[in-house]
């Protein structure tokens, strides 16, 4: 890591994928002034996701958020920058697109499609202990 900066894992979830909106994403992050130094699509197995959201294991909706995740690829981001972690986080906006701010990824781009599960474009790292976990899982 350049000069001991923050970094966080930013994934373009299968809906983003889709959608076209990989480089939307990226030139977002890219704007804010962060740094992309790691980035891959993936078609992400059911044993990695299962690590990437074991703080959700047994919540009603775990298993259609796997179902989703494997739905299509996924573009993971290795993001860098002071504050990253809570940037992208600020960037993305909240959980739900539907009430998501406008000016955020999620309440820009997103909206409910009706789905079992919430389809909101994009994850990013919720700590910098959690981006440390993740960018392990995804990154090696
Ligand atoms: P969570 O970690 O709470 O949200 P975030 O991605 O903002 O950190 O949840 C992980 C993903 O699970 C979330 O992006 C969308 C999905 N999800 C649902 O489908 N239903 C829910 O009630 C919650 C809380 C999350
Ligand atoms: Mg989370």
């Amino acid at each position: 890591m350049s000069s001991q900066q923050e970094q966080t894992l930013v994934l373009v979830k299968p809906d983003g994928v889709r959608r076209n909106l990989i480089g939307e994403v990226l030139a977002r992050i890219e704007r804010k002034g962060y740094v992309v130094t790691g980035l891959k699509l993936v078609e992400a197995e059911r044993e990695l996701l299962e690590k990437h959201y074991e703080e959700h294991v047994g919540k009603p909706f775990f298993e259609p958020l796997l179902e989703f995740m494997m739905s299509g690829p996924i573009v993971a981001a290795r993001v860098e920058g002071h504050g990253v972690v809570e940037g992208f986080r600020s960037l993305a906006g909240a959980t739900n697109p539907t009430t998501a701010a406008p000016g955020t990824i999620r309440g820009d781009l997103g909206r409910d499609w009706g789905a079992k599960v919430i389809e909101n474009i994009v994850h990013g790292s919720d700590s910098v202990d959690s981006a440390e976990r993740e960018l392990a899982i995804w990154f090696g």
